[in-house]
Order: structure tokens, then sequence, then C-alpha cells
């Protein structure tokens, strides 16, 4: 074994056991000269040794867009976020660019639903009208934009349904055409969130054939069906009428398989990959970055965000704490990108 490690001098009195009970005290002197607690005993010495830092350049606030202007509806099951007509999400949006949150992920309300989910990619859609109106009046902010059909589709399902299957491959055709339709209002990201096969190879060709290869492309990789979603379906109206979403979304169980997921994504020109949810699934987020050392995201969703909420409100955790913990994991894990809902909250607390 090289020299240095558990088998080095240093380590002698870990491998003869000094801790052990029957010798009671440790022993007096340099007989311990290992002692992890001197750097966290000050505040600084704990910030110079501190492993994970976060930083607002890494965060991702989701925003939801509804039709209609000066409308503002609360989410119940999560506080402090809101659906926003386009007039006041560009408001929302140059008070997240003037706290030095680097981007927003848009999801969309259209204003009617049909069984094909026109109103994720037709030219006049609301996410591509809100995209232009964010980039004409705060630039410098990055756009990221989910593309998905389940917020536009009478039936809820991510994509189009046929006798109670949802079809992939005539699916794929329909999220390019959205993906191309956002790159073209001015997204600098579009995120699909679907979970189809082959979709980001679709969609990279479709982005490239229409003049947008500069746009670049957060897949959800790594997508779970998970309870966690719940209070997103409330805010973005989009839970299935029927059924779920386990015949596309990832078995909660697997990881083997999100690491061939996420393999197949960044083949078929993934820029970024993400894994969602976050919490339940740190583990993933840290076998994706220790494989493929690429861009990694990861998504803090709407029932973890709940969740927090709910018990600060009853008295039973420290919000702020909880918040700043939270995030932090998710960095430590590995996650370069956190898309949360905390963003905003999070950056006040950031020095
Ligand atoms: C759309 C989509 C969902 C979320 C992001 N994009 C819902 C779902 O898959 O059911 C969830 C986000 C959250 O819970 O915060 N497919």
């Amino acid at each position: 074994m090289a020299s240095g490690g558990f088998d080095s001098e240093g380590f002698r009195h870990l491998r003869q056991g000094f801790h052990s009970p029957a010798e009671g005290a440790p022993p007096e002197g340099s007989a311990m000269a290992i002692r992890l607690r001197r750097l966290r005993r000050l505040p600084a010495l704990r910030a110079m040794v501190r492993e994970t830092r976060l930083s607002r350049e890494q965060l991702v606030y989701p925003l939801f867009v509804c039709p209609g202007t000066g409308v503002r509806q609360e989410i119940a099951s999560m506080p402090g976020c809101a659906r926003l007509s386009i007039d006041l999400l560009v408001e929302e949006c140059r008070a997240v660019h003037g706290l030095g949150i680097p981007a927003v992920l848009l999801f969309g309300l259209p204003e009617t639903k049909d069984a094909v989910g026109s109103g994720a990619y037709a030219e006049d859609a609301i996410v591509p009208r809100a995209i232009a109106a964010i980039k004409d009046a705060v630039p410098e902010l990055l756009v990221w934009a989910d593309v998905c059909l389940c917020e536009y589709t009478d039936h809820g399902h991510c994509g189009l349904l046929h006798g109670g299957e949802v079809l992939n491959d005539p699916t794929v055709g329909l999220l390019a055409r959205a993906a191309v339709a956002y790159a073209n209002a001015g997204a600098d990201v579009v995120a699909p969130s679907d979970m189809m096969d082959g979709r980001v190879g679709a969609i990279r060709g479709a982005l490239d054939r229409a003049g947008f290869s500069h746009t670049a492309i957060c897949s959800y990789a790594a997508k779970y069906a998970s309870a966690f979603y719940g209070p997103f379906r409330e805010a973005a109206d989009c839970a299935p009428q029927s059924g779920d979403r386990r015949g596309y979304q990832m078995d909660p169980a697997n990881s083997d398989e999100a690491i061939r997921e996420v393999g197949l994504d960044l083949a078929e020109g993934a820029d970024i990959v993400m894994v969602k949810p976050a919490l339940a699934y740190l583990d993933v987020v840290r076998r994706v970055k220790d494989i493929y050392r690429a861009p990694t995201a990861a998504y803090n969703v709407s029932g973890e965000y709940a969740m927090l909420h709910a018990a600060a409100q009853n008295g039973w955790i420290d919000h702020d704490r909880a918040m700043m913990e939270t995030l932090t994991s998710i960095a430590r894990a590995g996650a370069d990108i956190i898309v949360s809902y905390h963003a905003k909250d999070a950056v006040r607390l950031l020095s």
C-alpha cells in the first residue's frame, strides 16, 4: 500500500484500537495526535476547511406562467410560489436577476388543453411568448424552458395517449417542435422532462436543423415516478386523469438504470443531465457525477419544498437552517446545478 494511508505511522493508534472502551479515556499528549474537533472550534476555521460551498451561480428558479394580465395565483401547497401572467412574470424575473440568481426554468399553463398538447408547441403558445418577454426585459437572465406535454394535454400525460398507452415515437416529434419553438423565442436551455426514449437526440437534431445549434439541452435524464411531485401537479394543473406515469418515469428502486439513462442522453447530445427528485436520490446524483463527470443538475422538487415549509410552519424545524442543509447536501452529492423553489430565499442567506 502507498505510504500515507491508513497503514502509515500516523494511524498506528487507530490500528491498535486505543479507543476501545476497555482502555477508558485516550492517553495524554501526543499519543492522540489526530483530533478532528480542532478545526471545528471556531467559525473561521470551520469555513476554511468547508468542503462544499453553495453559490448563487448554481441555482435555477422554477416559475409558472399563466394566461391573462395582472394575474398572481398563489399555490397553496408551495408557500411563496405563484402562477404569474406574463407581465408579472417579467417583474419577477427582474427581481430574480437582481438577487443574483442566473437562471429561471419556465412551466406553462395554456389557455386551453387538448389531446395532442398543442399549447406546448404552437408558435403563439404561452411559453414562447413568456420567453420572448423575459429576454426583452432582462436579456442577461438565462431562460430555461421545460419541454413536456403534460401541462398541455387534457388527459394530463406527458405524451400522446392511445388505448391507455403513452406513445413514444409520435410524442418525440411534438417535443422536438416545442423545443424549437422555445429556442426560436430565445430560450438558452431546453429541458425535456417527459422521459420518452430518444427525445434528446430528436430535439438535438431538430434544433440543429432549425439553426439553433447553440441552444443547450438539459435532459431530465433520470426522472423517477415519484410521490414528491404532488404540489407541482396542482401548480401546473398536470395530474394524469387516468393511470400514472410509471410506464415512462423510472422505478424509484433503480440506480443502474439511471446510469444507462444518463449515458444514452449524453450520447444523444445532452449538455447537462438532471436527476429528479433530489433528496431521495442523492446516491444517484453521486453515481452520475462520479461516472460521467458531466455537468450534473438535481431538481429539488415541489414535494421536498412543501414538506420543509409545512414542518417549519408548525414550528417543528428551523426553516432557514433546514433549507441550507438541504441545498448543501445536494451540492455535496455532486450536483453542479440545483433547480429549487428555495432559490430566492437561499441567496439571501449566501454571503
Ligand atoms: C412535467 C414535470 C413535472 C415536474 C417537472 N416537470 C411533473 C411530473 O412529471 O409529474 C415536477 C416538478 C416538481 O415537482 O417540482 N413532466
